[in-house]
């Protein structure tokens, strides 16, 4: 009825901040049992697993623990890209269970001249796919190539929606669909978000293959529900050294208590085919979520991890995506490294790299550029090199 329509609209977005209702942040360090974790053997043989079970049951949904085996073929190679630095290719991973198989297309650039092996960047595409002949055509702020080389990074995308579609009834075509061999999903079976992750760990899974990476040096990015993807990614693949999270906002960086811009109202029915089905029973109750996002970066710990927001960007909650980071600080402190712990954000277009974890803010709205991947990079130099 009426009452309750307005009272959903209500839930779907707040912009004023002072309507951010008070909250405590569950605390990643306490156990179930109540216990404090005190050392990294703690956290590392069962309070991580805990908090992670906990995100695959009520906000991500569980990936399928079906056999399948993995094969790449090569579909096109340029060996002297951009005068000879790069070597791009066009892959296709292709997954098998029994006779039945699924494939996505990916694309690559190695460094042809590098002294040894490099470090490297996965990025997930939500936007589009980038075929290998239109990747050497012409630069894309969006995934800029020949920037990566330049820097000394391989590259490596796909875009998600050759692994799983992104929309709401796009699930028969997609490796969820494939690996549940047509049956429709449980409530807390893996969504979209989880299937695209675990894309960019096969394609992880080939870069591990290539002599002029060095796989323990692979980077995973994404923007917006890119952004929440490659965060997650990196909780379900520790192989990940670092997490790039740009202008991910609700069920990314951004604290889900905080309510504020979208909330888990608004983005599960906008886009149910995101989150498994209990992340939507909070909606309106956050602050009776088990866990919130600041501990999605506590998983990634003692891995690097880097959030960025941009100042017109609201509807991601630029506050709430800092915030995150700080609070996933003492778990970073208990790993024994440094990270971000200064409560006041950054000023508008500074960068603040503290360790571990990295952000900046940068002014204008939605989007990603070339001037946070050169900040990204920075942030790698770091870790990385
Ligand atoms: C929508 C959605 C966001 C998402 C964004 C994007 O705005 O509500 O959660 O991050 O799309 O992916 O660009």
């Amino acid at each position: 009825d009426l009452v309750e329509k307005l009272t959903r609209q209500r839930r779907e977005f707040n912009y004023v901040e002072s309507k951010v209702p008070t909250y405590t942040l569950p605390d990643p360090l306490v156990s179930r049992d109540g216990s404090r974790v005190r050392s990294p053997k703690e956290w590392n043989d069962s309070r991580r697993g805990e908090i992670l079970d906990l995100f695959r049951d009520q906000v991500y949904g569980r990936r399928p623990d079906t056999e399948y085996s993995l094969r790449f073929e090569q579909t096109a190679e340029e060996t002297q890209a951009f005068d000879g630095s790069a070597t791009g290719r066009e892959m296709k991973a292709i997954i098998e269970i029994g006779d039945r198989s699924f494939s996505f297309p990916f694309v690559v650039f190695l460094l042809n001249n590098a002294p040894g092996p490099t470090p490297a960047v996965i990025h997930i595409n939500n936007r589009y796919f980038v075929p290998l002949a239109t990747a050497l055509e012409k630069s894309d702020p969006f995934w800029p190539v020949e920037m990566f080389i330049d820097r000394g990074y391989a590259t490596a995308s796909f875009h998600t929606s050759h692994v799983d579609p992104d929309k709401k009834d796009g699930y028969a075509e997609g490796i969820r669909s494939f690996f549940a061999d047509g049956d429709p999903p449980d409530d807390t079976a893996w969504r979209s978000l989880s299937a695209w992750g675990w894309a960019a760990s096969r394609v992880l899974d080939h870069l591990e293959t290539i002599d002029s990476i060095d796989a323990s040096r692979v980077a995973v990015s994404g923007h917006s529900r890119g952004g929440k993807t490659s965060l997650w990614a990196a909780c379900e693949d520790e192989r990940f050294a670092i997490a790039y999270s740009n202008n991910s906002g609700c069920g990314g960086a951004a604290l889900s208590r905080r309510a504020y811009g979208e909330t888990v109202e608004r983005i599960t029915s906008s886009f149910p085919h995101w989150f498994c089905k209990p992340f939507s029973d909070f909606a309106g109750r956050e602050h009776e979520l088990p866990v919130d996002q600041h501990e999605v970066i506590a998983l990634i710990a003692p891995r690097g991890v880097y959030v960025a927001s941009a100042d017109e960007d609201l509807w991601a909650d630029p506050k709430g995506e800092y915030a995150s980071i700080v609070a996933a600080a003492p778990v970073f402190e208990r790993l024994g490294k440094q990270s971000i712990q200064t409560p006041v954000m950054p000023p508008l277009g500074q960068q603040r790299m503290d360790g571990q974890t990295g952000y900046h803010i940068r002014s204008g709205g939605h989007g990603l550029g070339e001037l946070d991947w050169g900040l990204f990079l920075d942030f790698a130099d770091t870790l990385l090199k």
